[in-house]
């Protein structure tokens, strides 16, 4: 189907945007900008940069109710399929960067580090969220597929769990993602979503 020149082009801005952030990773890894474990320094950007994506993609279906614009969600698969991306990759600079591919040190990496395997649970639910996100899979699921991708918030809550068992006492920068991820959750309460819509016409009516 035929989309409008306007979607088409928030689509090109998300491409544009998701990119710009790793190739400026990349670029300080190469020119060796990036400290000493560039190895290290990639993995915890994407960390960061996966769940910063996770977020933006929650707050898609607010900004849609208070708007009332459709091409939010046109975007929204887009920015999932980033986040997964992003989480991927992560997952990969730990294998290549931490492990060193190093397939037997891996039962006692994860006996060091056990919150990997609650990254990984969350990198489970994305990927079946990744490979169900498409017009043949919804019609397949069909009404099996909202329940499906509901799933996206337990995969937040390990992604939060994951990432506060790694910085455990320094919680500042966690606080701030938990206290978004908690406002977005809030706006999903139907008391809330419900008075989404009133209160974007209200404050459209307040800019005329
Ligand atoms: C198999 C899957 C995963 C593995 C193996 C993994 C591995 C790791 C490791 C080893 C660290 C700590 C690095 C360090 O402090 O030395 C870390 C941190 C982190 N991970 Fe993951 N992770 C996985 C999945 C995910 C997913 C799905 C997300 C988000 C969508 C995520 C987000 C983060 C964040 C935000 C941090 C903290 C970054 C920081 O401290 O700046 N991880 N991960």
């Amino acid at each position: 189907m035929a989309q409008p020149r306007h979607i088409l082009v928030w689509r090109l801005l998300v491409f544009v945007a998701a990119l710009v952030p790793l190739s400026w990773w990349m670029f300080h890894v190469a020119i060796g900008a990036a400290g000493p474990e560039p190895g290290r320094y990639l993995l915890l950007n994407l960390g960061q940069g996966a769940l910063f994506l996770l977020l933006c993609t929650l707050s898609l279906t607010p900004l849609m109710r208070l708007t009332r614009w459709k091409g939010f969600s046109a975007i929204r698969r887009q920015l999932g399929l980033w986040t997964f991306s992003y989480a991927l990759l992560h997952m990969l600079s730990y294998l290549l960067f931490i492990l060193g591919l190093n397939w037997t040190a891996l039962g006692e990496d994860l006996q060091k580090r056990p919150y990997v395997i609650v990254g990984a649970l969350a990198l489970v639910i994305l990927l079946a969220l990744a490979v169900t996100s498409n017009r043949y899979a919804m019609r397949r699921l069909g009404k099996r597929w909202k329940p499906l991708h509901k799933w996206i918030y337990a995969a937040l809550g390990l992604v939060l769990l994951h990432f506060l068992w790694v910085v455990r006492a320094d919680l500042a920068e966690w606080s701030t993602y938990a206290a978004v991820a908690l406002g977005l959750m809030l706006l999903r309460l139907p008391g809330i979503a419900q008075r989404l819509p009133r209160l974007g016409e209200r404050l459209k009516r307040a800019r005329v």
